[in-house]
């Protein structure tokens, strides 16, 4: 391991997607924390639920070492937008994290670069850490965009943080989510230099050596090992193999 890599924590982060009630959060969140006492401080878990699961969720974790977040917010703290989630609310009930950009929310809900930006500005100014999503489509990589695409999400996403305060990073090719079909290490970890050094180019070396960059898309217990053993692999973002408790226990221990 890398000196730098071994200064940032190791982050696995389980995003449910719209799965999960309130009861099988709560009981997910319990057994998951029970499980999680063993972790040495240097990994941090989190658990990404649907925003009607955050009041269980967030009693059941409140005491423990596992971190919660939401799955998406707006860019204002109030107002009409009827549907959306304020940002000033997840701060009130103590959320500590938020997904933005996600894949899914750009194609499926037109989520822009643009509202990106604005959403991570709308987080730090009440207090919450951003796991900024990037990724690029499988027609942007076998056009040799994936690099274009990462800097210019990057660069979006990060305009108007508070430099201040930490974000985290999700590097998910969105050819790779829900599809089975996993990047290789050696993809995913030049992916992650490339991501590294936007980062620094926005916020300097100090920014970029303490902002960890999870590997997202498929990550299962079997691959977990080998992808999250690269030098610039800080951890992983987890759907479908986050569901159940074990499954995603068995990643985390990989
Ligand atoms: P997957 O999803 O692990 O099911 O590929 C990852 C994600 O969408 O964050």
């Amino acid at each position: 391991m890398s000196p730098s890599k071994s200064s940032r924590p190791f982050v696995c982060a389980a995003n449910w997607k719209m799965h999960k009630s309130p009861r099988e959060a709560l009981e997910y969140a319990k057994a998951f924390s029970a499980k999680a006492r063993e972790l040495p401080v240097s990994r941090t878990t989190i658990l990404f639920v649907p925003a009607v699961d955050l009041w269980v969720t967030q009693e059941a974790l409140r005491d423990t070492n596992v971190g919660w977040g939401a799955q998406c917010c707006h860019w204002e703290l109030k107002g009409a937008f009827t549907g959306e989630t304020s940002p000033a609310v997840l701060a009130e009930i103590l959320t500590p994290y938020c997904l933005v950009g996600h894949s899914e929310r750009r194609t499926l809900f037109g989520e822009t670069d643009e509202m990106t930006g604005r959403k991570v500005k709308a987080l730090h100014s009440v207090g919450i850490v951003p796991m900024l999503c990037v990724g690029e489509t499988l027609e942007e990589r076998e056009s040799g965009k994936t690099n274009l695409v990462i800097e210019r999400q990057l660069r979006a996403g990060l305009a108007h943080r508070d430099p201040a305060l930490s974000v985290l990073i999700a590097y998910e090719p969105v050819w790779a989510i829900g599809t089975g079909r996993v990047a290789t290490s050696a993809q995913a970890n030049e992916a992650h230099v490339f991501t590294r050094s936007i980062l620094e180019s926005i916020g300097g070396t100090a920014f970029a050596q303490r902002t960890p960059i999870l590997y997202g898309g498929s990550v299962k217990a079997e691959n977990a090992a080998e992808i999250g053993g690269q030098p610039e692999v800080d951890g992983f973002l987890v759907g479908g193999a986050s569901l159940d408790v074990d499954s995603f226990w068995a990643i985390v221990k990989a």
